[in-house]
């Protein structure tokens, strides 16, 4: 029997019928790549796991006079240069990366649903919530918006998960939620 290393005996080679096996096993594998690829359909809906987001095409600039009105109205206090803020519950919340750094602090409510929107306004960078373990890539020109419903209240970690240049390991800040009054 010819095996794939020697050249093959008969110069018309592609007219030989398959083998039983090989058909067996292309047939086996299709279907798992099937059954794989709805699972992660499946998954998405019933493993409550991702997180289901919008996106809209944004400039940066847009992006960035956004989250700078969105602040003018809601800061309520700074921390170390940068603004706190907390919206009403039930708003669109807005936060931007850049190099290197996250803006402004958000302060969410426990229970209450936002908007949350997260762009850059330079580079790819990612959100990373600790530790609720929430990731979002966060990609300028793309505004994502996902709702949010704190369940617990603290202090919560933020940091970037994206390499973006040599200040990438200083890009973290923080999220509060205040606990239900
Ligand atoms: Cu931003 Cu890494």
């Amino acid at each position: 029997m010819a095996t794939s290393i020697e050249s093959p005996e008969e110069r018309i080679w592609w007219n030989t019928p398959v083998e039983k096996t090989e058909v067996l096993w292309v047939t086996i594998a299709l279907i798992w790549c099937l059954f794989m690829f709805f699972m992660m359909i499946y998954w998405h809906i019933a493993g409550n796991q991702n997180i289901s987001n919008e996106a809209y095409y944004i400039s940066t600039d847009a992006y960035e006079a956004k989250v700078e009105a969105f602040a003018d109205k809601y800061t309520v206090r700074e921390e170390q240069g940068v603004p706190v803020v907390h919206a009403p519950p039930g708003s669109d919340i807005y936060i931007l990366g850049r190099t290197w750094e996250w803006w402004p602090i958000l302060e969410l409510e426990e229970g209450q649903s936002y908007r949350l929107h997260i762009s850059s306004v330079d580079r790819m960078h990612g959100f990373s919530l600790q530790p609720e373990n929430i990731n979002i890539q966060v990609i300028n020109n793309y505004e994502m918006v996902i709702t949010v419903t704190p369940t617990s209240s603290g202090e919560f970690g933020l940091i970037c998960n994206e390499f973006c240049g040599i200040g990438h390991h200083t890009m973290a800040s923080k999220m509060y939620v205040v606990a239900k009054k």
